[in-house]
């Protein structure tokens, strides 16, 4: 069973992956407002896998016997400058976001919890694909241009994600 301490870290993390939701979601509405479908598309669908991120690990305290505590989701940014923008600011925040994990790995050492130390390692793999997955379009954007051709082609390629 976990520790009062270790269910305490795990709601916090549960808050910060519906926060990410949240966040993503912000910025697919802005994207939308812009006309970019293929941004607005790609946050869309990262709203869906931060969701995915909470749940999992919202039935992993349930699994092992204790009650997750739902806290407040804080306001996220609405206010953005460009395409371009919204990844940087993704990529910035995914790498707080895997500070956030490696906290939790370390605070399950020092409960001597191996099974929490375990269940973690399926978000450090996912750390690492969350933060490689921006830094690989900002580095299209920066070979397309960004200009306004350069981001529609961006677009048209960001549209695909499913
Ligand atoms: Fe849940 Fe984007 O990390």
């Amino acid at each position: 069973m976990l520790s009062k301490k270790m269910t305490d870290a795990l709601d916090e993390q549960i808050n910060k992956e519906i926060y990410s939701a949240y966040f993503y979601l912000g910025m697919s509405a802005y994207a939308a407002s812009k006309g970019l479908a293929g941004f607005a598309n790609w946050f869309y669908k990262q709203w869906n896998e931060e969701i995915f991120h909470a749940k999992k690990m919202f039935d992993y305290v349930h699994a092992e016997g204790q009650r997750v505590t739902l806290k407040a989701i804080d306001n996220p940014p609405q206010d953005f400058t460009s395409g371009p923008d919204l990844f940087e600011k993704t990529l910035a925040h995914e790498k707080k976001v895997t500070g956030l994990i490696n906290n939790l790995v370390k605070l399950a050492q020092e409960e001597n919890d191996k099974t929490t130390e375990d269940f973690l390692q399926w978000y450090v793999k996912e750390q690492k694909e969350e933060e490689a997955t921006p830094a690989g379009i900002l580095e299209k954007i920066s070979k397309a241009g960004k200009d306004e051709k350069g981001i529609s082609e961006v677009d048209g390629e960001l549209v695909k994600r499913k």
